[in-house]
């Protein structure tokens, strides 16, 4: 007979399901994503319009509160942002404590995660202060890094400009001399911001979420959130295609050779920006990115070699059998670097840049979860270690 007991000790009734393939860890109204057919929307409106049509600030509101804002709401979040615009001076001094070698999402990580003791000491600041503060003070404190790698100043936010006009003069404005915001710059990363805004229950949302629903501030859970972004099957992906691609071009540009040693088990080598956890047709996201950055190279007169290898790496890819079978894809990362190096983005940056994207997803994700009085996320385990055994003495290990 099954002694019921002694299973539900090795095992219990719980689900076993590694990298949480098909497990729905929550309800969600924020993003929908069908992987089968390649669709993401938010809050119900097409990833395509809202690329195409809307502003990042726009799209922020719609994730964090629902719906599209009205011109008056948009002025009012816009302007509410904007007078968070200057970041704690404390926090400046952390930051330059930070090496210029180190990377720019350790940096970041850390100060977001300092914000806590700086503006929530007593752990009661109104959660939609802190909402506006990471907003704004994000993306200033991502360019401080940028700065202090070039041995040049850090500038101040010009509330005069729109948010994404704002980040690309605290990058590249040279302290003391004027700058002037190239629109095409400026749209395209609104673009690039807005595809990255939200993407349901990924790797940093789900850690964001977990966090949070220990009811750790969400300052901990957005700087929880930046460390899991950071490794290179997730967000650092960006960074690893353009050095993929780069250690390519210094190769001679044979992209076979790279196909095949992705395709051998042994080599340790995967094509980075290809496969998906969830779209196994093609990621909507790499569609519009890949059109952008046909468009922002030509309207800037870049030539970047690296384009015309991604291109052959993608059909080489999409025409052979491995690739195929396994429905792995470019995904969003496989083109975004090579549009953030024609805006001038060092490629340490990329995966800062997805962060500053995926903030207002992380957001919304975390006040659903508290909205919805969540309990602790607490996965289980199956126990697979030794059974009970003594103790045995120092002296005769
Ligand atoms: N190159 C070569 N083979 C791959 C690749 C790749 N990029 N991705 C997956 N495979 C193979 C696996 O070896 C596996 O083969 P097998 O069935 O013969 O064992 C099969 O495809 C399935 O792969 P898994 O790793 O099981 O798929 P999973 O859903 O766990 O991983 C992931 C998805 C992490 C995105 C993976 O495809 C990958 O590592 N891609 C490269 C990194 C990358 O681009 N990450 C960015 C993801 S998008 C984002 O985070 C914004």
């Amino acid at each position: 007979a099954i002694d019921i007991a002694k299973l539900r000790d090795l095992s219990g009734y719980v689900t076993y399901d590694p990298g949480f393939k098909n497990t729905g860890a929550t309800k969600s109204a924020i993003t929908f994503l069908d992987g089968e057919e390649g669709i993401l929307r938010y809050r119900g409106y097409s990833i395509e319009e809202l690329a195409d049509k809307a502003t990042f600030l726009e799209v922020a509101y719609l994730l964090i509160n629902g719906e599209l804002p009205t011109q008056i709401q948009l002025d009012s979040f816009a302007n509410a942002i904007k007078a968070e615009a200057v970041v704690n001076d404390s926090i400046v001094k952390v930051s330059n404590a930070f090496p210029k070698e180190g990377h720019p999402m350790c940096e970041i990580a850390a100060l977001v995660g300092s914000m806590s003791a700086f503006y929530d000491v007593d752990g009661n600041e109104d959660p939609e202060k802190s909402i506006l503060r990471l907003i704004a003070q994000l993306p200033i404190m991502a360019t401080w890094w940028y700065k202090k790698s070039i041995g040049e100043g850090i500038n101040q936010a010009d509330t005069s400009l729109d948010y994404c006009s704002d980040f690309l003069q605290l990058m590249f404005k040279t302290p003391g001399s004027s700058y002037q915001v190239d629109p095409i710059v400026s749209k395209a990363l609104n673009k690039l911001l807005i595809l990255h805004a939200d993407h349901e229950q990924n790797c940093s949302t789900s850690t964001v979420r977990l966090v949070g629903s220990s009811h750790a501030s969400l300052y901990a859970s957005i700087s929880a959130g930046i460390n899991a972004l950071w490794g290179p099957l997730h967000g650092g992906a960006n960074q690893e295609v353009i050095e993929m691609l780069e250690a390519i071009k210094a190769d001679g540009g044979d992209t076979e050779k790279y196909i095949a040693m992705a395709k051998d088990k042994n080599s340790g080598f995967r094509l980075m920006g290809f496969g998906h956890r969830v779209y196994k047709n093609f990621d909507p996201r790499a569609k519009i990115i890949k059109k952008a950055a046909d468009d922002v190279l030509s309207a800037l007169g870049v030539n970047d070699p690296v384009l015309g290898i991604a291109s052959h790496l993608e059909q080489a890819a999409l025409n052979d059998e491995y690739f195929v079978a396994r429905k792995l894809y470019p995904n969003v990362d496989f083109y975004s670097g090579i549009i953030y190096r024609a805006l001038g983005i060092p490629t340490n940056m990329f995966t800062v840049m997805f962060a500053i994207g995926r903030l207002p997803g992380w957001i919304a994700q975390w006040k659903e979860m508290r909205a919805n009085k969540e309990p602790i996320g607490r996965p289980r385990q199956i126990y697979t270690g030794a059974t009970e055994r003594a103790f045995v003495e120092i002296a005769n290990r």
